[in-house]
Formats: structure tokens, C-alpha cells, sequence
């Protein structure tokens, strides 16, 4: 199993010798991508960072593996980045207060990889920071549909991080290419994404970014299997769905919408 969290030295890039693929990505358009969210993530020994996305003004789901490591003390979210190393008024950095991962979650095989946190206080809803819808539990997304997945990660195997938001266009799998490369893969909570032809993937450092398909997000940047850079497996958010709606009620009782921006 293969994680896509990217590890850092006090958030800057390790080095990293690798076969040099190029991953097949694009820069996004500047704050396109209202809803991402850029995870610092701090443990005793060593930093790491993820992508994650805002779903509610007070709250940002990603990938369980991002913050389940041992020793995890913090958790820092940056709304409205672009250039995430660059000094940009959009940008909100707001603490996580705490974080809820699933209580299923497996390290050892990546399933129920998931987490729900909430933000120290609200995120302020404006043109560059803005909510996404979640896939609902009826809405399944399958073999063929056409998906967004974007984040800061690394943008080839070589290591180097991008510092603005990079996208790429991925196709959902058919399940069987996933079964056959393990025996772990669900397919009531994964989805199975990308393909060997592309030469697309997410790679490290996209951990629990969102998979965008007819612009709500479907899945969650999980892992990817050693041996092949595709396909890669992605949290099926339609299957937890009820989960985050029973988190978000403990949350607090008020809901909180994402109001429309204003500025
Ligand atoms: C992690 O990041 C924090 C805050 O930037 C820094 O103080 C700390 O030294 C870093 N730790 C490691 C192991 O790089
Ligand atoms: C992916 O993003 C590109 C550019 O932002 C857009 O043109 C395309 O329609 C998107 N695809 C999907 C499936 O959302």
C-alpha cells in the first residue's frame, strides 16, 4: 500500500530519489477550487501535510491516514491558497479544534479512510473560500465518469511539491482492476480510479483531497499500490454520507450553511 500524504521537514520537501514519471497534471486557475483546503499536520517526530476540503464553514473532511499517525498534535487548515508557499490575503490558516476519524478506520488496509474536523472557528465564506456539496448516500458514482481530483502534492515521482494547485482529470475504473491488485479493495466504500494509459495520478501529498465528478465531491484521496503508479483508490463518500451527517449534528445543534459570498 502506497500513502499519499507527503512527508516534511518543518512543512518543506524531503528529498526524494525516484524513476522520474511525470504525473500528467495541470495548474488550476487561480481559487477555482474554492472548497480546497491545504492540512498541515504536525506529530512529535516528523511534519506532514494533506489536502482536505470545506464542506461546511466549520468543517473539513480529508483522509483518516493524514492525522491517524502516531503522536498527531496538530492540525493547521489553510483555506483560499493558490501558491500555498506564497504570502496571499485570501488565505485563512485556522487550527482544527479536533478532528473525528472513523471509528473503522484500518491502517492496515486502508479501509473506512476518513476524518472529519472541525475548525477552531468558522472559516469567512467569500469568493476564494466556499463550501462543496458531498455526494449523497444514493449517489454512486461508477465505471467511466469523468472526475477532478487537485492538490499541492508532488507533481512527478522526482519530489518536488507544486506550490500552486494542480489539477488533473481522472476516469473512474472498473471495480475488477482494483479487486485484482488486492484483495483489500471494498467496493461499497472505495472507489477505483485512474487507469495505466492515462499516465495521470494523484501522487504524494494529494491525501485527502477531494474526487470532484459534476461538482460534488465522490471521493477522498486514499492510496495507491506500490508496484504501479494506477489506479489509485479513493474513499467512496456516498457510502459515509450518514456518518458525516451524524458527526456534523455533534457538531453542535445550529446548522450552519455555507451562506453565498457577499465581497
Ligand atoms: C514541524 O513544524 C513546526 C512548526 O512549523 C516546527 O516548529 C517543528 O520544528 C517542525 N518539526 C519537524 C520535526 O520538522
Ligand atoms: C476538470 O477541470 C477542468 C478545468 O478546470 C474542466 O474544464 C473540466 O470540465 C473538469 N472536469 C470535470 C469532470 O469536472
Amino acid at each position: 500500500m502506497l500513502l499519499l500524504l507527503l512527508l516534511t521537514n518543518a512543512f518543506v520537501l524531503l528529498p526524494w530519489a525516484g524513476a522520474g514519471r511525470i504525473i500528467g497534471r495541470r495548474k488550476a486557475e487561480a481559487h477555482s477550487k474554492p472548497y480546497m483546503a491545504y492540512l498541515e499536520i504536525q506529530t512529535v517526530s516528523q511534519n506532514y501535510s494533506c489536502g482536505g476540503f470545506l464542506i461546511r464553514p466549520d468543517a473539513v473532511l480529508s483522509a483518516a491516514h493524514c492525522v491517524a499517525m502516531k503522536g498527531t498534535v496538530r492540525v493547521t487548515v489553510i483555506l483560499g491558497a493558490h501558491n500555498i508557499r506564497g504570502r496571499e490575503q485570501s488565505q485563512q490558516k485556522i487550527p482544527a479544534g479536533r478532528w473525528f476519524i472513523h471509528p473503522e478506520y484500518s491502517h492496515k488496509d486502508e479501509e473506512n479512510d476518513i476524518v472529519l474536523l472541525k475548525l477552531k472557528k468558522k472559516a469567512r465564506i467569500n469568493k476564494n473560500v466556499q463550501c462543496i456539496s458531498i455526494a449523497k448516500e444514493n449517489e454512486h458514482v461508477g465505471e467511466g465518469a469523468l472526475c477532478n481530483v487537485s492538490g499541492w502534492g508532488w507533481t512527478s515521482d522526482k519530489g518536488n511539491a507544486a506550490n500552486v494547485l494542480m489539477e488533473v482529470e481522472l476516469e473512474v475504473q472498473n471495480e475488477e482492476i482494483c479487486e485484482q491488485i488486492s484483495t483489500d479493495y471494498q467496493r461499497q466504500s472505495m472507489i477505483c480510479v485512474g487507469d495505466a494509459y492515462s499516465k495521470k495520478s494523484p501522487y504524494k501529498g494529494d491525501s485527502g483531497g477531494p474526487l470532484v465528478c459534476n461538482k460534488k465531491a465522490h471521493g477522498i484521496v486514499s492510496h495507491g499500490y506500490p508496484e504501479v503508479l494506477f489506479p489509485e483508490v479513493f474513499t467512496r463518500i456516498s457510502h459515509f454520507e450518514p456518518w458525516i451527517r451524524k458527526q456534523l449534528r455533534r457538531f453542535g445543534r445550529k446548522v450552519i450553511p455555507c451562506f453565498p459570498f457577499s465581497d
